[in-house]
């Protein structure tokens, strides 16, 4: 048998790594939130975290379509990036910046579609 020639490999590796990369950016926006948003926003995202019993104002329940599609992913990315304050609401929603890159903060906007189940309007 001729030996694979070294682009094979390389077309292989390519691909392998491209295929990936949607899979691991999803895992790393469950971890993410399971690290950073949980013990506000909730187990199950449902604004119930163990932190709300002395928090004046509510942490938003994630799975709340109605709530969430008022909102475009844009707004979505600045107040978990710069904090509540950025759009109007409570300090108690901190900033992330100085946590997250700018790319995992777009991942986290769409793990949060997903447990509204919604988008931008509907
Ligand atoms: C210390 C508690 C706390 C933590 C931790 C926290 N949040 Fe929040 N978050 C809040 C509160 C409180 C609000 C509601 C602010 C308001 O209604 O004025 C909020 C609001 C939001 C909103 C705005 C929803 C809306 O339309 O009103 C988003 C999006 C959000 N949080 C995402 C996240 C994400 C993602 C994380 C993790 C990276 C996170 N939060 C971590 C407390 C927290």
């Amino acid at each position: 048998m001729r030996p694979m020639r070294w682009s094979t490999f390389v077309t292989v590796g390519a691909f392998m790594l491209i295929s990936t990369i949607p899979a691991l950016a999803k895992e790393r926006a469950e971890d993410n939130y399971r690290t950073y948003c949980v013990q506000c926003h909730g187990m199950q995202g449902n604004g119930k975290g163990i932190n709300i019993r002395d928090m004046s104002v509510l942490p938003r329940d994630h799975t709340d379509a109605k709530e969430m599609s008022a909102r475009s992913d844009d707004d979505i990315f600045k107040v978990i990036k710069e904090g509540g304050v950025a759009i109007n609401k409570s300090v108690l929603m901190p900033a992330w910046a100085d946590v997250m890159t700018d790319e995992e903060i777009r991942d986290l906007v769409q793990h949060l579609r997903k447990l509204c189940k919604c988008s931008y309007g509907k």
